[in-house]
Formats: structure tokens, sequence, C-alpha cells
């Protein structure tokens, strides 16, 4: 059920239970993050494996202490420059979060979102939400209530209307060694405007079968309909697929006009906020149209345009 009720949401989180909740990246699927029981309902809803940690929201930068120890200067520094918004800081975690939220790890990720439902909703509730994005594993994140409604129905006992999500993509999630940052995932705030704040930004190794940031997993963020993703859209691809009922993607406008093939353009005049807010969006009514293929222009590769074309790629991933 697709509801503004607030105080109806704080109640079934109270009793350890669902609520998708609205943000300004992307609507998540929230729970007491202190109730074991209450977290393993997300993973079974979303049928998420449970080596994948969620991260936790709260409502004060105040609270970041609480849940985290040890937390460099950088990490301070970065909280308050961009909380409440969309970036989230993995630290060591305290003895209080719960193993299941961290998937047996010692860190945990933490943000602030910036949405005002949210954020009132939070300061009513004395406990953080563990929340990840409310879409069944690997599938498309979902920016709009109508969003979640389509994936998970009467299975979640309320949806939280707040809107269409603002940033539309998740979180940059940011990780550190020895004091120094390390990128985990591109999202709405760039790399760019990141290193400007904390200096240069190393990358992570995987070490391990289990990615860092399993957010980084090959394939995620897919349509059902296969996709294809191309620096230009042009007549050699397009006769590759001749016969086929195709969907195509473009970036920016463009003079490509041919009624026998669906157009979508994320942002007419080439913004990468706008084509970033629009992208889910986009990718949820194209997979809807029972398309046989889905042909998608990369972005400009740079700013927001390289966290687009990181999603766009796992999208397209075979
Ligand atoms: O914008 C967002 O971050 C949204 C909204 C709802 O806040 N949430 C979101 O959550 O995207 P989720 O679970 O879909 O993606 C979080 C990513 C996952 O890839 C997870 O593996 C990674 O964060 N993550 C969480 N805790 C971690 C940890 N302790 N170490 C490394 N990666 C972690
Ligand atoms: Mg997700």
């Amino acid at each position: 059920m697709i509801s503004t009720n607030i105080q109806a949401a704080c109640q079934i989180l109270n009793n350890n239970d669902l609520v998708a909740i609205p943000t300004e990246t992307v609507y998540g699927l929230a729970a007491n993050a202190l109730n074991e029981k209450a977290v393993l309902k997300i993973f079974t809803l979303k049928k998420r494996p449970a080596y994948n940690p969620l991260i936790i929201h709260i409502g004060a930068i105040e609270d970041l202490d609480k849940w985290a120890k040890n937390i460099p200067e950088k990490a301070y520094l970065l909280a308050k420059t961009f909380w409440p918004g969309p970036l989230t800081l993995v630290l060591e975690k305290k003895a209080m979060v719960p193993n299941i939220i961290t998937a047996g790890k010692n860190t945990v990720g933490i943000r602030m979102p910036n949405h005002p439902v949210t954020l009132s909703l939070l300061k009513q509730l004395n406990f953080p939400l563990a929340a990840p994005s409310a879409n069944p594993f690997m599938s498309i994140s979902p920016t709009t209530a109508v969003h979640v409604e389509d994936y998970f129905g009467h299975k979640l006992p309320m949806i939280l209307e707040g809107g269409p999500c603002e940033k539309g993509i998740e979180s940059t999630i940011i990780g550190f060694e020895n004091g120094t940052p390390l990128l985990y995932r591109l999202g709405s705030i760039s790399e760019e405007t990141i290193e400007k704040i904390c200096g240069p930004l190393g990358r992570v190794k995987t070490i391990s079968k289990t990615p860092v940031a399993p957010g980084m997993l090959a394939k995620h963020y897919a349509p059902k309909t296969p996709v294809i993703l191309t620096e230009k859209i042009g007549t050699h691809i397009l006769d590759t697929y001749k016969g086929k009922k195709i969907g195509l993607l473009f970036y920016e406008n463009t003079t490509y006009n041919n009624t026998a093939y669906t157009i979508e353009i994320l942002s007419k005049n080439g913004s990468l906020e706008e084509a970033a807010k629009n992208l889910y969006a986009t990718l949820h009514r194209l997979d809807g149209m029972k398309l046989d293929l889905i042909i998608i222009q990369k972005s400009p590769n740079h700013g927001l345009g390289k966290s687009i074309n990181d999603r766009l790629e796992r999208a397209a991933k075979k």
C-alpha cells in the first residue's frame, strides 16, 4: 500500500516489519537495523544473498560514532561536507551493529539520506534503518513508489510516498584503508566532486570471490529485456538486429527519427544530473514495452556520466 502516513510507517517499523522509504537516490526497503528478525525479512523479500551487507541510515551526523569506531579524519570531513546526502561511508563497526547487517564483516556502511520524509521518520525512531534499494536482487532500482509496488505489491506492509527520487542513482560508497579513502561504488556524487574534498581516491582490489562491495557485481541493475550498450547508435548496429522490436535509449537529444523504433532520451539538453535522475525510470518504462532488445548509447565518461555508464555496463552484462 502506498501511503504518506509517517506515523503509520513508524508503527510498522517499531513492530519489526518492513516499510519502503523514499530517499534522494532510490527507494529503500527499510527495517529496524538493530533487530535481526526484521533485517532477515529484507533479505527474504529481496532474495538477496546473505553475503551481501546492508547499509544503515541515520537521522543525524552525531549518530555516526554510535555505530562506527576508529573513524578516520577524512570520513568526518566527507560526512560534514556531504550529509545529509548520497554518500555512504564504510567504517569499522561497533559491536552493537548486528552481524546480519554486515554479512559478518567488521565494517558497516552508514549514510544520512537527504529526503524530508525519511529524515522526519528517522527522527521519530529510536533505531537506525537498514535499507538496501527496494528491488529484487539484480534488477533495476526503484525511483518511484509505483516501481516498488510493481515489484512487491501486497507482500510489503507499506510504501512511504516521497515523490520521484531527486538524484536517481544510488549513493557513492567510500571505504578506508589506513585512513586513505577508497572508491567502493560510483554513485550520485561524482568521483571528481569527492576528490576535491579529500584528495585522490584509491581503488578496491578484489581479493576474494565475494567482492568487497557486492554492488560491484558484474551483472546488476538489469532489465529483463536484453540490453546492448554502444558508444554510438548507428545504422551498422541497427542493421545487425533488423526485424526485431527495438527500443533506443539516447543520452541526449538526437536528430535520429525512425518510427520503427521506440526512442527515449535521458536528457534533451545533455545534462548529466537530469540523465542520472531519469535513468532507472526510463529503463523501467522500456522494460515494460515487451521489446526484443534495448540498445543504449553510453553517456560522456566524466563526472556523473561515469556513474551512469557504470550502471549501464552492469545492466548490459550477459
Ligand atoms: O543510495 C543508496 O545507497 C541506496 C538507498 C536506499 O540508500 N541503498 C543502496 O543499498 O543502494 P544497496 O544494498 O542496494 O547497495 C549497498 C551496497 C551493496 O552493494 C553492499 O554490498 C555495499 O553497499 N555494502 C554495504 N555494507 C558494506 C560493507 N560493510 N563493506 C562493503 N560494502 C558494503
Ligand atoms: Mg541495490
